[in-house]
């Protein structure tokens, strides 16, 4: 059975400080994506490589380590995340080739594996574990003592027989300067220090080192040496450019901040978030939007005949909150496209189209796939993306960060809300652009996005009510969340919600569907989360809910401030500020948020790692 490798994390250093506690620091920064194993490699001072790995957390590392030999000055380390098969110490990384010469890392997945392994097994290989790399790594192995080369043209031989997608690090015995690194459809960040290099998936992971990092690009090799210039080829051997980039986090950015987990700062910080993902971008005096992404390639928003937003999970929420926004604002026709599904289907794609995707991330594997099918259509293809220098950042012909900082807790919350005002932004902008938005509308939804930090604040208030109904409905064992509009959107992103850190099971709908079919789901067991806010729908909710009432159902109704009609009929009433409709979503899924982590909380999940989930989903 082949045993995939995704959402791994990868760390690496060379230079004059012990390797090892720089490796596992940067391993313990990538625990919040979730893994089931890690391991090191260390080259030590008199040429020895040790390979250390097992099963379990780093710090079940760190035990393992207690009392061996590592103390050389250059390795590489890995957390290892299994889809298929027990994760156990033989499938850890690093892997060491047959001679033990080599020891490897690797993310992503080498898909035609199992030729490669038949081909090795002819000339006597055999293998230990049941992975991909282990293989790549005997590849390398073979290539170089059969064509008799350094170890980075084996490596770029090597690469050129794979298909699929990889970030790999290699040391070697006797070696105690150099590391070998490359990738292809999974990132790889070289933090470059004062005559030492560090190495990660993730530059974040190694900013207690280095704020420098030189993002390698797909097919690209690196030649990582301790006290000499980096060197980076393509496949073919060619000399890459060196590009240095900055990157500005503080760690206490990537710190809880006195908050128990990761998920309910970010919740906490939205009012930051927003402030730092408006400015610049809303001209407070004048109420200008300055989007220069779209104000560079006007012409392709102006004459787009369709847009299509490509996204995975909570960013495909967001993305139907764009369609409304933007065929309100814009008279540009809309579709809103899973990324998974877009890429499998031969889409109709016209050069005339802008394809807007969406991704925190930025490395979510499908979403970067249908941006490379858009791209090749010669569609202009645009990127909404949290993670600086990311794939699909780069990937994209131009963007905007949503500037909300790094998400540390896998269920999405500040990035939401990010990306939601961006596109708002933007729809606003090309509206105007377009001149399909009046005036009066278009000062008064800009202005609402100005005061969006104080009205979140206000939101979050909701805080300690939200805690107390937690705790009434911490036993249920499904949920319906219902929204109408703007707001059906956020029902199904709080729904997602609850589900992913929960595990209860929640399903969000048009509120209107629920006579439909959904209906027959209600009795005294099964809650209902009904966002019945003051819009051009409410009145229609406000049926749905006495429906439901009728038929035993209980009711949690999150509305506006005041709100007197709903309070008669639902059983709770959580109310939160007013502001205009196409922001509604970002308010009245505040309370959402806080529902589902403190309904998680009181049943002692994993808030921040919940199970079978990852942060990142680099691979399909
Ligand atoms: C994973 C995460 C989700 C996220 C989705 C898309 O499934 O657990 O929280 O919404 O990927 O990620 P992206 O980084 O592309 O927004």
């Amino acid at each position: 059975m082949q045993f995939r490798e995704i959402m791994c994390g990868i760390v690496g250093y060379t230079g004059e400080r012990r390797a090892c506690p720089v490796i596992i620091k940067g391993l313990q920064r990538l625990e919040y994506r979730g893994y089931d194993s890690a391991g090191v490699a260390v080259c030590q001072e008199n040429g020895a490589l040790n390979v250390y790995k097992c099963k379990g957390k780093v710090s079940d590392l760190e035990r393992h380590l207690e009392g061996k030999d590592s103390s050389g000055t250059i390795g590489i380390g890995h957390t290892r995340w299994a889809t298929h098969g027990e994760p156990n110490d033989v499938n850890a990384h690093p892997h060491l080739s047959r001679s033990g010469n080599l020891a490897l890392i690797h993310n992503g997945i080498i898909e035609n594996f199992r030729v490669l392994r038949d081909a090795l097994r002819s000339h006597g290989f055999t293998f230990r574990s049941s992975t991909d790399s282990e293989v790549l790594v005997n590849l390398i192995e073979f290539v170089r003592e059969s064509e008799n080369c350094s170890l980075e043209d084996a490596v770029r031989i090597a690469l050129k027989q794979v298909v699929g997608a990889y970030a790999i690090a290699l040391i070697e015995k006797g070696n105690t300067t150099r590391i070998v690194a490359a990738r292809k459809s999974s990132p790889m960040a070289i933090g470059i220090g004062d005559g030492e290099y560090f190495l990660s998936s993730d530059a974040a992971s190694i900013i207690d080192y280095t704020q420098s990092f030189v993002y390698l690009k797909d097919g690209e090799v690196a030649v990582i040496e301790k006290g000499k210039p980096l060197h980076i080829t393509n496949l073919e051997g060619r000399e890459a450019p060196v590009s240095i980039q900055k990157l500005n986090l503080s760690i206490s950015q990537l710190e809880k901040g006195g908050f128990d987990h990761f998920m309910l700062k970010e919740i906490h910080e939205q009012p930051d978030t927003l402030g730092d993902c408006i400015r610049g971008r809303v001209i407070p005096e004048t109420r200008e939007i300055v989007l220069s992404g779209v104000l560079e390639n006007k012409e392709r928003f102006l004459k787009a005949r369709r847009i299509i937003f490509v996204a995975c999970g909570t960013s495909w929420h967001a993305a139907l909150i764009g369609e409304h926004l933007i065929e309100n604002m814009c008279r540009i026709p809309v579709e809103v496209e899973y990324a998974s599904e877009f890429r499998y289907r031969d889409p109709i794609i016209y050069p005339d189209d802008v394809i807007i995707a969406v991704s925190q991330s930025g490395e979510t594997a499908d979403t970067l796939a249908a941006v490379e099918i858009a791209r090749s259509a010669g569609a202009f293809v645009y990127g909404i993306c949290n993670v600086v220098g990311s794939s699909i950042a780069r990937g994209t012909d131009s963007g905007t960060y949503i500037h909300v900082g790094p998400e540390i807790g896998v269920a999405s919350t500040k990035a939401f809300t990010g990306q939601v005002t961006v596109m708002t932004m933007l729809a606003l902008l090309v509206g105007r652009l377009k001149g399909t938005v009046d005036s009066g509308y278009y000062h008064r939804v800009a202005q609402a996005v100005l005061e969006l930090p104080s009205t979140i604040r206000k939101a979050l208030e909701t805080a300690g009510q939200v805690a107390a109904l937690a705790r009434t409905f911490t036993y249920a064992h499904n949920f319906i969340y219902l929204g109408r509009g703007y707001n059906y959107p956020t029902a199904l992103e709080g729904a997602l919600k609850l589900k992913e850190i929960s595990y209860i099971h929640a399903e969000g709908l048009p509120a209107a569907e629920m006579k439909h079919g959904p209906i027959a789901l209600i009795d005294a067991e099964m809650p209902t989360v009904a966002i019945a806010t003051l819009d051009a729908t409410y009145e229609k909710t406000l049926s749905n809910i006495e429906e439901i009432k009728a038929r035993g159902g209980k009711i949690i109704a999150v509305v506006s401030d005041g709100d007197e009609l709903v309070r008669r009929s639902a059983d709770y009433c959580i109310e939160v500020p007013s502001t205009v409709e196409c922001l509604m979503p970002l308010v009245s899924i505040i309370p959402l948020q806080l529902l589902a982590y403190y309904i998680a909380t009181y049943k002692g999940r994993n808030v921040d790692q919940p199970r079978n989930l990852a942060k990142s989903v680099t691979v399909e």
